[in-house]
């Protein structure tokens, strides 16, 4: 069956060759193009060059060379229309079951039963195993919770999956293929997930597309997850999506947390409109599922530094994708989960409320540390403030200019000439080519009018002759 033009037009659009290749290439900007160390032969220095304009990649060592679709066919190893699947699930496009050869469906069916055989294996482990429902229920997960989610509990023994599978009839390969066991260097199979208690990922259809599993003590790594596979592509779907969306109640407001037990907490309480990015700052192809069934999002990150980064990376994306994007701060460096389990659904429902959208969440942190009283402070924060004020619209900024007045006691007036200084400073600083595009942007801040005004006082105070021409063409009281 053929695949549209169209269809591959799109699955290439949407995988920006840079984001692609970045996952398993290191890229470093080098003037309009990315270089790094070519994938396809060895080498110490970098001549494997990426162009975001073209969309294209060549090593000018070893000659390979193509779009984002031949690199994923050679770097993964798959066949034309395997590479594409892989991308389109990677942006969540759906890849009609038509183009998908009869083989690979019927492979694919077969690697989703083996999970649910998985996920029921768990879950039986969980029932006969005292230490694990401790576990579970010393963290205050009922019953219920644990059905709902199907949680369950990977035994401690080097082969207790892999025996029970085999026993059922399923080959080393497939088990393999879904990630459940590891290959060692003797090429014996072994059990990846042993001694944990697990959570089944499903995704927004409600499959088992992989597994999560924890500890039961403080040992590391804490959390071991499904490798990447044919079912289970990191970054690509959201923990608790295809509960959300089965309960119908969610109003296309969602709340986005970091971890598993975060999402099942806050569940449990009743608030059921929570998925989980699972530890990773969110990706474009996680924002674009979402709002399919979302127009606001309230992200509720940890409160530690780690958990800020990921929230502001993860806000942009969002923002983005056109989703309106709230923050929600729990107090004292809590995580939603032992928030809500020590302060209530009530307490959480408050902090809900008092989420701040966006700016205003961005504008705060700037002002993180800042004294109004020292002039050199007040430019450290001109300078952050320009930077978030520069993607607004003319009316925010605006709005967000009086708000900054506001809040600071600076004159408007005071903060547009601020930020005028500010910007250009940056602009001498960085004639670069590759800035003119964000110098574009925040020269905006200051109205051309304004650059003007400035510019005519300038002359009329140094110039004698260019005085008499000014006032004799301008009123005074043209000028603002
Ligand atoms: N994570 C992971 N691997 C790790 C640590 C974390 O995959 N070694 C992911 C998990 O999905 C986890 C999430 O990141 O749920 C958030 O991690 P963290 O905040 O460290 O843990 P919590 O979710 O708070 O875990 P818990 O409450 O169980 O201690
Ligand atoms: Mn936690």
């Amino acid at each position: 069956m053929a695949i549209s033009e169209e269809l591959i037009q799109q699955i290439k659009e949407e995988n920006d060759i840079v984001d692609v290749i970045s996952e398993s290439v290191r890229l470093k900007k080098a003037g309009r193009n990315y270089t790094g160390l070519c994938p396809f032969h060895n080498e110490k220095t970098p001549s494997f060059s990426v162009s975001s304009d073209k969309q294209i990649y060549k090593c000018f060592g070893c000659g390979e060379a193509g779009n984002v679709i031949t690199f994923v066919m050679k770097n993964k190893n798959l066949n034309f229309v395997e590479a594409l699947e892989y991308l389109a699930n990677r942006v969540n496009i759906e890849f009609a079951q038509t183009y998908e050869d009869k083989q690979n469906k019927n492979k694919k069916d077969l690697l989703y039963k083996l999970n649910v055989d998985v996920a029921k294996f768990f879950f039986n482990n969980l029932l006969n195993n005292k230490k694990a429902n401790e576990y579970f229920s010393g963290r205050g997960i009922t019953q219920g919770t644990i059905k709902k989610f199907g949680l369950g509990y990977s035994l401690d023994n080097w082969r207790g999956l892999l025996t029970y599978l085999k026993r059922k009839g399923y080959k080393e390969e497939q088990i393999l293929e879904n990630g459940l066991i590891i290959k060692s260097e003797k090429g014996n199979y072994y059990d990846r997930f042993r001694n944990r208690v697990m959570f089944p990922v499903f995704d927004y259809k409600g499959k088992v597309i992989g597994f999560g599993g924890r500890v039961l003590d403080d040992s590391k790594p804490k959390y071991l997850n499904s490798p990447d596979g044919p079912l289970f592509i990191k970054g690509t779907h959201l923990y608790g999506l295809n509960f959300v969306i089965k309960n119908n109640s969610f109003n296309r407001t969602f709340i986005i947390v970091e971890g598993y037990m975060d999402c099942i907490a806050l569940h449990q309480y009743g608030i059921t409109n929570a998925v989980a990015s699972l530890g990773t700052a969110l990706t474009a192809s996680q924002a674009k599922l979402l709002k399919r069934y979302a127009d606001r999002v309230i992200i509720s990150y940890d409160a530690d530094l780690a958990g800020q980064m990921a929230t502001l990376r993860g806000l942009d994306i969002l923002r983005k994708t056109g989703l309106e994007v709230r923050v929600l701060t729990v107090p004292k460096g809590k995580d939603p989960d032992e928030f809500i389990r020590s302060n209530g659904v009530d307490a959480f429902n408050k902090l809900i409320d008092e989420a701040l959208p966006l700016i205003d969440y961005r504008l705060r942190k700037a002002k993180e540390g800042i004294d109004f009283n020292q002039s050199s402070m007040l430019i450290k924060y001109a300078k952050r403030v320009t930077e978030i004020l520069a993607e607004l619209n003319p009316i925010e900024k605006d709005v967000y200019v009086k708000k900054i007045s506001e809040d600071t006691g600076i004159r408007e007036q005071a903060v547009y000439d601020l930020l005028g200084r500010e910007l250009t400073k940056n602009f001498s600083e960085n004639r670069d080519m590759n800035n003119v595009e964000v110098i574009g942007h925040k020269l905006y801040i200051e109205p051309a009018y304004m650059k003007a005004e400035r510019a005519l006082l300038k002359i009329m105070s140094t110039i004698d002759e260019y005085y008499e021409s000014i006032v004799n063409n301008i009123e005074s009281s043209g000028f603002i």
